[in-house]
């Protein structure tokens, strides 16, 4: 009986939540141009494509429960197409291959999805450098069964091959990386003194949601903040129960939320993300920056 009685009012509580979500749904529309653009890394220039010229590519926000138009226009000289990575509700044209000097929307209906989903292209050679975040941010009525965040902060774990990925006609499958990047930086320890550090600014007793995207193909990663200990809510789109961990382990294509409490010593720590297996360690910056009273 009384099981049942919760179960009622979890029910008409999901119900009531339903409507609200409903009744707050926004439409977002979003102009995606594929295009190539010249990258330097590693000490050396090659053409990628991208979303409107940026490595990783823009990043889409909106609310849980909202329609999403992404009208993606091919000015590269491959066919593409987008996969959206985590999406529950519908989409229109999940399989289109975009012809270059072609254009195609997707309409993207979300469901219940809420925290970080992502975005890539389909094709090995250009998902190396075509994908973004897909944030989902509670709906306007709705709160984090988490304390809320001072802010949020995307880290998307990516990979950087030397060797360009078209040649002419032609498209070359990816093998194994050259290096790997947080937010498109390499960092420091690949020998290229030119390369650049992903930093992220915090302040003392900040409460951080930290969104971190494996976005590298076939590679499981690690990832960490020196000091810091992490506590996971969410995963793929959905909140999960609540654990506390020193490092987090991504599956490829995986996306894991953490809050990240900025209350160790003020300072700079070392965020780290390495592939599972192999040698290499990518270093990025966790820089404190106020004082603690
Ligand atoms: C991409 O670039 C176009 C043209 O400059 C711009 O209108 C559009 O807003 C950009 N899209 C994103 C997601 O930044
Ligand atoms: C590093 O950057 C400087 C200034 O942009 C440039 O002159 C130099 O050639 C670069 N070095 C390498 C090895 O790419
Ligand atoms: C192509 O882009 C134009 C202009 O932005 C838009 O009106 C049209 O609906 C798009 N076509 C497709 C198939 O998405
Ligand atoms: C991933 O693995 C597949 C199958 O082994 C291979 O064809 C592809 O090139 C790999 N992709 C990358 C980016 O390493």
């Amino acid at each position: 009986m009384g099981s049942e009685k919760q179960e009622f009012i979890w029910l008409s509580g999901l119900l009531f939540l339903n409507i609200l979500v409903l009744s707050t749904a926004d439409v977002h529309y979003y102009e995606f141009f594929l295009k190539e653009s010249q990258f330097t890394k590693l000490c050396s220039t090659k053409s990628i494509l991208t979303v409107n010229g940026s490595f990783p590519g823009p990043e889409i926000r909106v609310r849980r429960g909202d329609t999403v138009f992404v009208n993606v226009h091919n000015q590269g000289n491959h066919a593409v197409s987008l996969k959206w990575e985590g999406v529950k509700g519908s989409i229109d044209g999940s399989n289109e291959l975009i012809q270059p000097g072609r254009n195609f929307t997707y309409k993207i209906e979300l469901k219940d999805e809420i925290g970080t989903l992502w975005w890539h292209a389909t094709s090995d050679w250009a998902a190396a450098t075509v994908h973004g975040a897909f944030v989902i941010s509670p709906a306007t009525n709705e709160d984090y069964p988490f304390p809320a965040p001072t802010s949020d902060q995307t880290i998307i774990l990516g990979q950087w091959f030397r060797q360009e990925l078209t040649e002419g006609d032609k498209t070359i499958a990816p093998g194994r990386a050259d290096a790997y990047t947080i937010n498109g930086d390499p960092g420091v320890t690949y020998g290229c003194s030119n390369d650049t550090t992903f930093e992220m600014q915090v302040d003392y007793e900040g409460l951080y949601l930290v969104r971190v995207i494996n976005a590298v193909a076939n590679e499981t990663m690690v990832f960490g903040v020196a000091s810091h200990s992490l506590t996971i809510v969410g995963q793929n789109g959905a909140y999960t129960k609540r654990s506390f961990t020193n490092s987090l382990t991504l599956a490829p294509a995986q996306v894991v939320d953490v809050l990240l409490c900025a209350n160790v010593n003020v300072g700079h720590y070392y965020i780290t993300a390495r592939p599972s297996s192999g040698t290499y360690i990518t270093n990025g910056i966790l820089r404190y920056l106020t004082t603690s009273s």
